[in-house]
């Protein structure tokens, strides 16, 4: 099936499953907000607490945080958002479609990158073993021309970027004969910068009332506690403080399911440090977090680093961690080097010293500062479009049967293991209702005993969760159960008193993180 189809069956799949639904749905849905379900929620709160303990149990001199989304508006103006934190943005008069100048750019080069991975692939088909992919990118006519294309452009657009030269961003578009993907026109209007920040009112009367922002980043909540948290933390540098919560952008191409989002939840850190150690740190962050990443184990080859060529307004140095989603790679981390920009700006516009006494050197100064910013429903989607499968299954008399199974890291599963009476009586209910009272204090446990076995099986296949416990005639002789392993679908016999050890051992958080912390096995 083609990737897109497969990506809509997921979408289908959230709502059906309870995982995600659109934002007032039976008003006809909000565009690029969505809500998350009975499913979605667990699986969320699993992400948030792997992304939190990792962060403050892991890291002593790391605290967290959870400051408000109303700020004072003259953060927004310190923090540069207010005159920087713009889209650039075009209409095509025929379609009357609205799109970001900088994205149409980006996908024209992404097709160019899509042809040149065209040739390499025919061509390692066609020579095999012998296939020397570098000689071939650096010979090939084609491949080459498409190569200078690319660069030539991506320099041009990044200095247009940079320069928020919008006339060259529209130049760009004509030059390169971009046409509009549903009129197919190329019929532009000029580049105009839109600014991202939803406004909103304090206040109870006209007058009085105050325009404040929600804001576009949780990280200002951060900064401007920065001394607060320092002194009365006792905290020396480095440090860093953490937050999860809630951010709003008024994104102009809101698309990609929960990918852009003009409702969102960010999780990040903002890491204070001595001017002049900004570069070891970066490097620090980012081993810290790829590894992260990596340890969710959906796929050595899905994640890549990708240095920013534009940077924001706040950034020295910048580059993303990137998922490879079913519609290509896309960022879904970013690691800043901000240096003291953000603290100095603060600084500058409240009048208040925001600065770090060194007792070693007797100097005061300001922080630089290194920033992980990772968006909590752009990790979601990685998660489960890396879990969606949709499988065929050769049942036992030899027919051929299907099933869609999610396959969650088994710890961020939102329902750890579903119990199973094989049937409605002969005691079977109660021993089954006795092993969930032993076990859901510490697991998310689910109780079925409604339609057949298998049935029953595949709804929990599709919602990700990786055991169930069949209970039978046979346990009440020998106090054992099945269990049912979600991806291979195997069964064992084990003692029930043996269950809590075996739910430990594969889905516990705690030993999830200590073998990312100790990089080993946890069972080791
Ligand atoms: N404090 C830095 C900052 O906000 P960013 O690159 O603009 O940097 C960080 O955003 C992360 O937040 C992104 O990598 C992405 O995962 C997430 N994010 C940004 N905009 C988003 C949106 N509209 N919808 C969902 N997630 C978004």
């Amino acid at each position: 099936m083609a990737k897109e189809d497969i990506f809509k069956n997921l979408i289908a799949h959230c709502k059906e499953y309870g995982f995600i639904f659109q934002s007032s749905e039976i008003y006809d849905g909000l565009g690029a907000v969505y809500d998350y379900g009975q499913n979605g929620v667990e699986l969320k709160n699993n992400i948030k607490k792997y992304w939190w303990d990792s962060m403050i149990l892991l890291h002593e001199n790391v605290v967290g945080l959870d400051s408000a989304i109303f700020m004072h508006p003259k953060t927004w103006k310190a923090s540069g958002h207010l005159d920087a934190f713009n889209d650039p943005l075009i209409d095509n008069k025929d379609s009357k479609k609205r799109y970001r100048a900088d994205m149409l750019i980006e996908e024209y080069l992404e097709k160019l990158e899509g042809k040149i991975s065209k040739e390499v692939n025919k061509a390692a088909k066609k020579f095999g073993d012998s296939f020397d992919e570098k000689m071939f990118r650096e010979t090939n006519p084609r491949v080459k021309a498409n190569q200078e294309k690319i660069d030539v452009l991506t320099k041009r657009f990044a200095d247009a970027m940079n320069n928020t030269n919008l006339e060259d961003l529209k130049q760009i578009i004509l030059d390169y004969e971009i046409a509009c993907p549903v009129s197919g026109t190329r019929n532009w209007t000029d580049v105009r910068q839109f600014n991202l920040m939803f406004a909103t009112e304090m206040g109870s009367t006209a007058d009085g009332a105050t325009k404040i922002y929600l804001r576009p980043e949780t990280a200002q909540g951060i900064f401007v506690n920065y001394i607060n948290v320092q002194k009365t933390g006792r905290m020396k540098l480095p440090f860093g403080i953490a937050q999860i919560g809630k951010a709003f952008r008024n994104e102009i191409v809101a698309r990609q399911f929960i990918f852009r989002m003009r409702e969102f939840e960010q999780m990040e850190m903002q890491y204070f440090i001595k001017p002049g150690t900004e570069e070891e740190w970066f490097d620090h962050w980012k081993k810290i977090r790829m590894k992260w990443h990596r340890a969710l184990d959906l796929g050595k080859d899905n994640y890549r680093f990708h240095d920013h060529d534009k940077l924001a307004h706040y950034a020295a140095a910048a580059t993303d961690i990137e998922f490879r989603f079913p519609f290509g790679f896309r960022e879904v981390e970013g690691i800043h080097s901000r240096t003291n920009f953000d603290l100095g700006q603060h600084q500058e516009f409240s009048g208040k010293k925001l600065q770090y006494f060194d007792p070693e050197t007797n100097k005061s100064f300001v922080p630089y500062v290194v920033e992980t910013s990772l968006g909590l429903d752009r990790i979601f989607l990685q998660i489960i479009s890396a879990a969606y499968c949709e499988e065929e299954v050769k049942k036992d008399d030899g027919s051929v049967d299907s099933r869609v199974v999610f396959k969650l890291p088994p710890v961020l599963a939102p329902v750890k293991l579903a119990v199973l009476p094989l049937v409605k009586k002969d005691g079977l209910p109660e021993i089954s209702r006795k092993i969930m009272d032993d076990l859901k204090f510490e697991f998310n446990c689910r109780y079925e005993e409604k339609d057949s076995i298998g049935r029953r099986y595949r709804r929990q296949d599709a919602i990700g969760t990786p055991f169930c416990i069949t209970v039978d005639h046979q346990t009440k002789e020998d106090n054992t159960v099945t269990i049912r392993y979600r991806d291979s679908m195997k069964q064992e016999r084990v003692k029930i008193e043996k269950l809590r050890e075996i739910m430990v051992d594969k889905v516990d958080m705690s030993r999830f993180l200590r073998k990312l912390a100790t990089g080993s096995d946890a069972k080791d």
